[in-house]
């Protein structure tokens, strides 16, 4: 239905083409930042098949550079140019399945948005090394989209490890206005932040591509001369990781895997695991979907606006992985950064469905710190706390169901103001707002039950309880296997077997 070219003549149209100078700013303001413009440049070399890919960060004041070089296959000259042109490929064009490219932007968009001076060099092998140059200041000088070929004065040795290379492409990042600017080399300030920046972009990479960095000669990124490691955010190897079933999902002909995880409670992990799972933002902003595509991750943590679900504290424990393969890019919205994704309509349904299921799994971790009890019958597992609803706000109370609390209440009458009193005055004071906020910002500092305490002690608590229950008419056998179902003594087994009336007497005695 669209017009046919050959209907129009010369004299019914006018040449509108983007004016150079114009476009320059709108394209720097894709929203990139300098970690993700990285990645998408490290998309193109895994994309042309490399194994490594070497970053270096120089810094020399306003002279600093940065170089992204890698052993991929490289382009000719003729290929380098088109790669250099905006919108080198339409994203309408079916793609390789492994490709991770997708709008024919990347490379100058993510390039200009931290940088005026883009030069790449490349080569193929058999072929000679290619150059060519964006100079943005020149572009808009002369208000043409006039590729250089030739690098700035000074480039040149910044381009020099590929003459030894069979194929490979340099990426050069020069003038770097945003990330550095007009300082001088002798700057300390200005250094440490360069400094920093690296370390974001080293954290960013180790995320963003690790499941690439987990594979044995898969990939290997170098940041001046050092390996990143992986990020993995599911810790798949601590033995207290809960996996969920796998989910996989069926749109269009093609299938969205979904795997929910469960991290475990940090008592189930040394504390350097659990610092460094938490994240780049931490374990709140973390939890959620992780979408992949092609294994490459887009969207670190985050619920999708699916059913209202916000990031809970209590929900923190919660990854979800999900992967798509690069062919529904559109049905899911993703964006040119790669940085977001939106699930289709029909798809939605599901992933809520298993959403909620994981943060359930996730909040029970999280409040009862991870405890499976598997109860040989049908005995309740007794806390000393019961949560409650009182004219529909929530106390807690002392569970007056306890052994050793029922043992107070049976005391002589006399005694019994002075203790439902203290019992009352406790439940009405239970500091729950600053236990929720040291819980929440310092959750290793929150001790377990009996932490650092001698046997002796936990002991003296059990042989109350275990008096109590010989009292109430249990053998000694069912008192000692009753107090194992009694927060927090489950993790005393050892301990409560050694209980007997033998060694009550011994410790009366
Ligand atoms: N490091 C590289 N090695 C080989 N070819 C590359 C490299 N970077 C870019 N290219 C080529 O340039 C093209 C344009 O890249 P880009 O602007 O990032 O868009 P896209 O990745 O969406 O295709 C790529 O499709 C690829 O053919
Ligand atoms: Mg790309």
């Amino acid at each position: 239905m669209g017009l046919n070219a050959n209907d129009i003549s010369e004299s019914m149209y006018d040449i509108a083409e983007p004016r150079a100078s114009a476009m320059i700013e709108s394209l720097r303001a894709f929203g990139y930042n300098v970690q993700t413009a990285i990645a998408d440049l490290i998309d193109n070399s895994i994309s042309a098949g490399a194994r490594n890919v070497w970053l270096s960060f120089c810094w020399d004041g306003a002279n600093s550079y940065i170089s992204i070089r890698d052993d991929g296959h490289g382009m000719t000259e003729a290929q380098l140019i088109s790669a250099m042109r905006l919108g080198s490929q339409s994203p309408l064009e079916e793609r390789e399945a492994d490709d991770l490219g997708r709008f024919g932007l990347g490379l100058k968009t993510a390039s200009f948005s931290q940088c005026r001076r883009l030069t790449v060099a490349s080569r193929s092998e058999n072929y000679a090394v290619a150059i060519r140059r964006w100079d943005l200041d020149y572009v808009n000088q002369v208000d043409e989209w006039r590729l250089l070929r030739l690098p700035a004065e000074g480039s040149i040795q910044k381009l020099n490890d590929l003459e030894t290379m069979p194929c490979g492409t340099i990426v050069l990042w020069e003038c770097l206005d945003r990330i550095v600017g007009e300082v001088k080399t002798n700057d300390q300030k200005a250094q440490d932040d360069f400094l920093e920046t690296v370390e974001i972009i080293e954290n960013h990479l180790a995320m963003v591509f690790h499941r690439f960095l987990e594979k044995r000669d898969r990939l290997k990124l170098w940041i001046n001369q050092h390996s990143v490691k992986p990020w993995n955010p599911f810790l798949p190897d601590a033995q207290a990781t809960q996996i969920l079933p796998l989910e996989p999902l069926t749109f269009n002909g093609e299938t969205v895997r979904v795997q929910p995880y469960v991290l475990p409670h940090h008592s189930k992990i040394d504390l350097d695991t659990y610092n460094n799972a938490a994240g780049l933002n931490g374990w709140n902003a973390q939890q959620g979907f992780y979408v992949y595509r092609n294994e490459r991750l887009l969207v670190a943590g985050d619920w999708l606006s699916l059913g209202g679900y916000r990031k809970d504290e209590h929900c923190k424990l919660a990854r979800i992985q999900v992967d798509l393969p690069n062919s529904m890019d559109s049905d899911w919205n993703i964006d040119i950064k790669k940085s977001r994704a939106r699930p289709p309509a029909s798809l939605k349904e599901a992933l809520k469905r298993i959403a909620r299921l994981t943060r359930h799994r996730a909040t029970d971790i999280y409040r009862h710190r991870g405890k499976i009890i598997v109860l040989k019958n049908a005995e309740k597992y007794v806390f000393p706390w019961d949560k409650k609803l009182r004219r529909g706000k929530v106390f807690y109370a002392v569970n007056q169901e306890h052994p050793l609390v029922q043992e107070v209440l049976n005391l002589p009458n006399t005694c019994q103001p002075v203790i439902r009193a203290l019992l009352r005055l406790l439940e009405e004071t239970v500091p729950v707002q600053q236990i929720w906020i040291d819980n929440s910002t310092e959750p290793e500092k929150q001790p377990q039950p009996f932490d650092g305490t001698s046997s002796e002690q936990v002991l003296e608590v059990m042989v109350e309880i275990y008096r109590a229950l010989r009292k109430s008419g249990m053998t000694q056998e069912q008192a000692r296997s009753r107090i194992l179902t009694m927060e927090p003594f489950q993790h005393f087994e050892t301990l409560a077997k050694t209980l007997s009336d033998q060694l009550i007497l011994g410790n009366l005695a």
